[in-house]
């Protein structure tokens, strides 16, 4: 079982690169099968949740040609299943944008209902509302979603929450319906913005993505195109926070800072020198460290992806802090592995009241999920001694190379693998 096993108190120091958005790529690998021509897209983080996806894209018939780690070919000509396998894609939260894409492709879709990280009920009732609305009939049968529609209509829609998914899975089928579908109350996050880019970038006719109101004019077919998805703002954030924590230095390259406003705000009231430059932001953390307030909400407010680091980042501020979670129910699982390290935070309901105590003692933790994971890992660096996170699966979904990147800013921290291993690590470090 892969474990990281790191020994804080290094505060990091130096330069981290950042990859391509995972959730702008799941959405982007979905609609790529939605011409027959070539399509290229780079800028792929290598993680499980994409690779996974890419197996499911292949599993359906596809030709997927990895041209290099971070760059794929995809040719969709050759589909003959809508219906898609479970055994890959249970496994990831974006499995739903199947529906979408073959829908819009074929007027056809079967598809198990998503898995994902365990954070909250996550329905995916606005999703079926948006099919539904432009002409498709869809059931739920046997744990699959089957969705299918004569025409597929553009229509006037009013999403009644705002949702990424729903946003962006309504988005593409939309694209390939008979007439303009109007999406009202939509999600803004940068990786709806990538993935309607990325659909114009094909021919489809997408206006407004980045505000509330999206429209689609319908198109009759999509072309191949060359894509580059935009940089991770869960991970640039997750490295701002960890240079906060650690009271160190780090400059964050490849990033879009204004889609970094939020965290960036945040780490300034709790005293961090935060400097943006046109590609790159770098992060001072200070000995002292003030509370502050958070309340998560959909973009451009602070993301619930962060939730967790910033969480831990403020668990070691002088004072109280409160963080309200509005987005998802299940996402302080990670406070009673915090508790292990001498935190002292209290959660009532979706809020969590942290006090912030002087330092955090290593400990042995288990990653709760995928930010949560990332954010014992940033915990742990910051704490004295020896900690090991378990379940580290979870974050190997979203981060690539995230032991490594964080060695390149002084951390100790490997992965291992066995009992034998972990003990090596300790004997050489001491
Ligand atoms: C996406 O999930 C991301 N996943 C999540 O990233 C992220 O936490 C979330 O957006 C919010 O930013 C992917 O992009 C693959 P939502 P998604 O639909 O689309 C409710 C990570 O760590 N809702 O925006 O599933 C829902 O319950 C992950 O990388 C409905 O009620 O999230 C939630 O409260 C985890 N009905 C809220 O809306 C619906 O039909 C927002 O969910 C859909 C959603």
């Amino acid at each position: 079982m892969e474990q990281f096993i790191m020994k804080g108190g290094n505060p990091l120091v130096g330069e981290v690169t950042i990859g391509g958005a995972k959730n702008a790529a799941l959405g982007i690998l979905a609609a790529a099968i939605m011409t027959d021509e070539n399509v290229v897209i780079d800028n792929l983080p290598d993680v499980r949740d994409i690779n996974v996806m890419l197996e499911a894209i292949q599993e359906i018939g596809a030709h997927v040609d990895r041209i290099d780690r971070h760059t794929v070919k995809i040719n969709a000509s050759h589909i003959k299943e809508v219906s898609v396998d479970d055994e890959f894609i249970r496994k990831i939260r974006a499995s739903y944008y199947f529906i979408g894409a073959l829908l819009g492709k074929y007027k056809s879709a079967e598809v198990p209902l998503p898995g994902g990280c365990n954070i909250g009920s996550r329905p995916i009732d606005q999703h079926l509302k948006g099919f539904r609305a432009l002409g498709a009939k869809v059931d739920v049968v046997r744990g699959a979603v089957v969705a299918h529609a004569i025409d597929l209509v553009g229509s006037h829609i009013y999403l009644d929450v705002v949702s990424v998914g729903a946003t962006i899975n309504v988005m593409m089928a939309a694209a390939l319906a008979e007439g303009t579908t109007i999406l009202e109350n939509v999600a803004k996050e940068p990786h709806v913005v990538d993935v309607a880019n990325f659909l114009n970038s094909m021919g489809a006719n997408i206006k407004g993505a980045g505000t509330d109101v999206i429209r689609i004019r319908g198109v009759e077919r999509l072309h191949g195109t060359e894509y580059s998805v935009i940089p991770d703002q869960i991970e640039a954030g997750t490295f701002m926070c960890a240079a906060a924590i650690t009271r160190g230095d780090v400059m964050i390259k490849n990033v879009i800072p204004k889609h970094l406003e939020a965290i960036s705000a945040k780490l300034l009231e709790v005293g961090c020198e935060v400097i943006e430059f046109d590609d790159a932001v770098r992060v001072v953390g200070k000995p002292k460290q003030r509370p502050t307030n958070i309340k998560t909400l959909p973009y451009p407010g602070f993301p619930t992806d962060m939730q967790p680091q910033i969480a831990v980042t403020l668990a070691l501020a002088e004072g109280t802090s409160m963080v309200t979670e509005s987005i998802f129910e299940n996402r302080f699982k990670y406070v009673d592995e915090l508790a292990r390290m001498g935190s002292n935070i209290k959660v009532e309901g979706n809020v969590a009241v942290i006090d912030g105590v002087r330092g955090f003692t290593g400990a042995q933790v288990e990653a709760p999920d995928l930010r949560a994971g990332a954010a014992l890992v940033i915990a742990g660096l910051a704490a004295e001694g020896y900690t090991v996170v378990d379940e580290i699966g979870y974050i190997q979904r979203g981060y690539e190379c995230f032991e490594e990147k964080l060695q390149g800013l002084g951390a100790v921290i490997e992965k291992v693998d066995s009992e034998k291993d972990a003990k090596k690590f300790r004997l050489k470090i001491g």
